[in-house]
């Protein structure tokens, strides 16, 4: 990746989530917090999103204070103080010195001077927007620093009167992705395709699942990469798991297996589903289901493009899963009456995809306010990126032939809006049971 974030492009940001509230305002938005796994061992750090895209600054504990006064300094970062024994121990750190020399911040304190600092800095400003709701400290925070404020009433300081959600307004600006933006994900999504790969060519009838998931995962970290969430590896039944995530089964001749897994790069997440069988040969009644899975979501993505609503896609896939159920005698009935009905609820019980960024399901709303004010789905736009994830589930004791049980099949890829139509991010991840076949027989 040459497009490396410079300290410029987070000011950019900064300044164009600055521009979009109300005057006369601030803006808290807080780093994320080591959390205890057990005892004194803490679960790998990983910087809150809506911090990261702000800032850069990749440290815990850190509060962004944003402020778009006429006069004021624009930008303030509370830190960890540097200190030499804590840094010998658990690593180094920036301090507020590196804050302004590394990060661009117009002025930087160590954390305890946050009270202080604030309850100065807040006199005056009519309203605070922050992640309102999210952690109950935090709130209690900004109101001490309030309530502070209105104790000085008779001195005159006028305290903040409207505390507002800050979701909404930086949601929408983190939904659009940059080219910076696209280069993390198409990584992201390069890596996580090698990495299915992988999984296909080393999967023979007795490998555990956690085998394949060390497979993924030594992908991902080989090319610098973490995970994006969880993987998934179910095998047979545990393919008709939604969110599986034991792995600790061995995988069977005969048996079809799903893979949801995807990396994390700089932030960026990818999210790929492949499903494919453990023996490397379709048998006839999973390359009907897979087929099916495969037909919906190409007619899927050939509806995400820019002005068609985000329920589109959705609509797309169940109306071919819909009517090839009833071909496979699976369902029975008239296709629109099944789907007016939600019949295919059974076996394909979740939407087609979400937004896809640094969170992997990021933020954004799916519906908006018309003119009238009625909310409906919103029309897609240039790079908005999701995903496309049709499938079918049909788990034991489904109220079908028995011959289909024990099938579930996901086909994911990661797309992103584009003037020239849809644009597959992660394309080199076979899945046409030929080239699913042909690598699985080392070809
Ligand atoms: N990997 C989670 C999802 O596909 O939504
Ligand atoms: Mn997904
Ligand atoms: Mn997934």
């Amino acid at each position: 990746m040459n497009n490396k974030l410079l300290p410029v492009d987070y000011a950019e940001r900064r300044k164009c989530l600055l521009s979009q509230v109300a005057d006369n305002a601030v803006i808290f938005v807080p780093a994320a917090k080591e959390q205890l796994r057990n005892r004194d061992v803490g679960y790998p750090f990983r910087q809150n999103s809506d911090f990261r895209w702000l800032t850069g600054f990749p440290e815990p504990d850190a509060l962004a204070v944003l402020d778009n006064r006429p006069g004021q300094p624009s930008y303030r970062l509370f830190c960890r103080p540097k200190d030499l024994e804590q840094e010998i121990w658990h690593g180094r750190r920036c301090g507020p010195n590196g804050a302004v020399e590394q990060f661009a911040a117009d002025e930087a304190f160590d954390l305890d001077q946050l009270d202080d600092v604030l309850q100065k800095s807040l006199a005056g400003v009519d309203t605070i927007y922050y992640p309102l709701g999210q952690q109950h400290d935090f709130d209690q925070q900004v109101m001490g620093w309030v309530n502070a404020l209105k104790l000085k009433a008779r001195q005159g300081i006028k305290a903040p009167t409207q505390l507002r959600s800050l979701d909404g307004i930086l949601d929408e600006l983190r939904l659009r992705k940059s080219e910076a933006e696209l280069s993390r994900m198409r990584c992201a999504a390069e890596i996580s395709s090698l990495a299915h790969r992988r999984a296909m060519q080393v999967c023979q009838p007795g490998t555990n699942e956690y085998e394949l998931e060390a497979e993924l995962e030594y992908i991902f970290s080989k090319h610098g990469a973490g995970w994006a969430y969880s993987s998934i590896v179910g095998g047979g039944a545990n393919s008709c798991i939604l969110h599986y995530t034991e792995n600790n089964e061995p995988l069977n001749d005969g048996e079809l297996v799903l893979i949801d897994a995807g990396a994390e790069v700089e932030g960026y997440a990818a999210d790929i589903t492949r499903t494919f069988p453990v023996n490397g040969h379709f048998t006839g009644e999973q390359r009907a289901i897979y087929e099916l899975v495969l037909a919906s979501q190409t007619a899927a993505i050939q509806q995400v493009r820019i002005g068609e609503s985000y329920n589109a896609y959705h609509a797309a896939a169940v109306g071919v899963l819909t009517q090839g159920l009833v071909d496979l005698g699976l369902l029975t009935g008239e296709v629109d009456s099944l789907i007016e009905d939600e019949a295919f609820k059974p076996y394909y019980m979740h939407k087609t995809g979400h937004w896809l960024g640094m969170d992997v399901h990021d933020v954004g709303d799916y519906r908006v306010a018309d003119e009238q004010g009625a909310l409906d789905w919103r029309p897609l736009e240039t790079n908005m990126t999701l995903t496309v994830e049709p499938g079918l589930y049909i788990s034991a004791g489904s109220d079908c032939d028995e011959r289909w049980w024990n099938t579930g099949v996901r086909i994911e890829d990661d797309v992103c809006v584009t003037d020239s139509g849809p644009e597959v991010m992660t394309s080199d991840a076979p899945k046409e049971i030929t080239d699913i076949e042909a690598l699985m027989a080392g070809n």
